[in-house]
């Protein structure tokens, strides 16, 4: 029996078209996601849109819409996203769907059951912009006498409407000890430090339903109010498993082995959701893990500056592995970072055509034209081969520690650490000289070398699954034999290679800037 896996990236809010930050959550999760598969994991991942409450009905009212036919439009944009990216996601829930709505209402009176809801009046800030209550500590007042959230920047209002609640402030205990028993359930640490210290803080009763708005899942047995949001959102991840039918196939996977979101809305996943999924009696996540968030050009991404990219054209300007490749070799997973073109160019032309791309082919010309063909077969090994089979054979279990923390810069490192090793080798070894003088060593170099490559491709394939699909079909690796196992058996000998073709070309900026 196969492990299950499951990973979700956050659902997307509707009142607006996707852009690079959805992107980079999404290529993430992707990543993890095909790694887990190839080696050998049952992957359930899951992405979708979040599409209900107060922000996405003012979007559809400002485009002149309604709400359903505005939400399945900005939906369907971001659904053609992910297929643009490649995202290899196995579900995509809408919170619109009926088994959404089904879930949702399943899930209240659960809650209602344990006693954990109850009716009272709201009366305190909310920031439509976040879809968050806060206390009047957490925010501040502008010069221009407007109130904003701090944490956010977004502006408040003052809300009063009744509201039931849940009673959350009967959680803090039972959190506490959920993370001292999981030490690794949130991180990165300094998230995990910042959320250890806000619930030791006391919590407040949370606000869950709304009643000045309709868009939203009514309450059970009292229409008048909507549910809040968030707790709306956060019952898709087990929606899509089936809930409330825990019998379901997909409930195998329940509870969720990642729960990949920004850092701007941990506090939702790692604080309201486990006392949700407590007060319901249900399995809590493994990992929440929260990673940072993109400028663009060295400006935040804003309505104002109407500098939001969509990653679709850059996809047609650059190749997608180049876009995908570069999300995730940019900057360590977890902290902030900067895009700009002209770090893109610089990482495409040194990391992936001078460093990869000409790896593979030089190797593969080089055999093409003076080896047959063929896979070399290898004669006895020298010093320098074992360094190099080793640093690959070490690799797997490299990569796949770093996954496993979400590190996928450092996974890329290693990854780099075994490209650069072999063009080391390629130059100190000269295949070239050999030709002439000891053919027998020249295949021995050139097998080492394909092997090498090899294990480099069958590794990058989630980062860059067209261009590795590509390289491995370049060394004639079977397209059933592309899991990480299959580094355990070597190459064939003699097995016929086709004819090589360059994988990342150097881009050559057209307009001078
Ligand atoms: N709908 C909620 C999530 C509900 S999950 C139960 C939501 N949606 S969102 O559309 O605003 O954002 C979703 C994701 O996009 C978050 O993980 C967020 O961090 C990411 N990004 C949005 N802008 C970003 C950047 N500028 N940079 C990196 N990621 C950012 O929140």
């Amino acid at each position: 029996m196969t492990k299950p896996f499951y990973i979700s990236t956050p659902i997307y809010y509707v009142n607006g078209a996707p852009h690079l930050g959805h992107a980079y959550t999404s290529t993430a999760a992707d990543v993890l996601a095909r790694f887990k598969r190839l080696d050998g994991y049952d992957v359930f991942f899951l992405t979708g849109t979040d599409e209900h409450g107060q922000k996405v009905e003012s979007a559809a009212r400002a485009a002149g819409v309604p709400p359903q036919i505005f939400t399945d439009r900005v939906a369907a944009d971001f659904a053609d996203m992910a297929k643009r990216m490649k995202i290899s996601n196995d579900d995509f829930i809408r919170t619109t769907e009926a088994r959404h709505k089904r879930s949702c209402q399943a899930i209240w009176q659960k809650l209602v059951a344990a006693g954990a809801i109850y009716l009272g009046a709201y009366e305190g800030w909310y920031a439509v912009r976040d879809e968050a209550f806060y206390d009047e500590e957490e925010t501040a007042l502008k010069p221009d006498g407007t109130r904003i959230a701090i944490a956010s920047g977004a502006a408040v209002e003052w809300v009063v409407e009744p509201s039931y609640f849940f009673k959350l402030s009967a959680f803090q205990d039972k959190l506490l000890d959920y993370y001292e028993a999981n030490p690794g359930v949130i991180a990165p640490a300094a998230k995990r430090n910042e959320i250890l210290s806000f619930v030791k803080g006391g919590l407040n009763d949370l606000s869950v339903s709304r009643t000045s708005f309709s868009w939203g899942i009514p309450v059970p047995g009292d229409e008048a109010h909507v549910m809040y949001v968030w707790l709306d959102a956060l019952v898709n991840y087990i929606t899509a498993c089936g809930y409330p039918d825990e019998g379901n196939e997909r409930f195998k996977y329940w509870p969720a082995d990642v729960h990949l979101v920004g850092k701007e809305i941990i506090r939702f996943h790692a604080v309201y959701w486990p006392a949700f999924l407590m007060a319901a009696g249900l399995p809590l996540p493994k990992k929440v893990f929260s990673h940072g968030w993109w400028t663009v050009e060295g400006e935040k991404m804003s309505k104002s500056l109407g500098n939001f990219i969509d990653v679709r054209p850059l996809v047609d300007e650059f190749g997608l592995d180049a876009v995908r490749f570069f999300l995730l070799r940019e900057v360590p997973f977890g902290g902030d970072g900067d895009f700009s073109r002209k770090s893109l160019i610089m990482r495409l032309n040194v990391e992936l055509a001078n460093d990869l791309g000409n790896l593979g082919q030089r190797t593969l010309s080089f055999i093409a034209k003076n080896a047959g063909g063929v896979v070399p077969p290898r004669g006895p090994l020298t010093e320098p081969d074992h360094a190099l089979l080793a640093t690959a054979d070490a690799l797997p279990g490299k990569v796949r520690d770093a996954l496993d923390r979400l590190a996928f810069h450092e996974a890329m490192e290693d990854i780099w650490k075994l490209v650069r090793a072999a063009n080391a080798y390629i130059d100190h070894q000269a295949p070239w000289a050999l030709k002439k003088t000891d053919p027998d060593r020249m295949n021995t170099v050139l097998r080492v070398l394909l092997e090498a490559i090899r294990t480099v491709a069958i590794l990058l394939q989630p980062f860059m699954p067209d261009s590795m699909a590509a390289l491995l079909d370049q060394l004639g690796q079977p397209m059933t034999d592309r899991q990480i196992a299959a580094l355990e058996t070597k190459m064939t000998d003699g097995a016929a290679l086709p004819a090589p073709s360059g994988i990342f070309p150097r881009y050559v900026e057209k307009v001078l800037e």
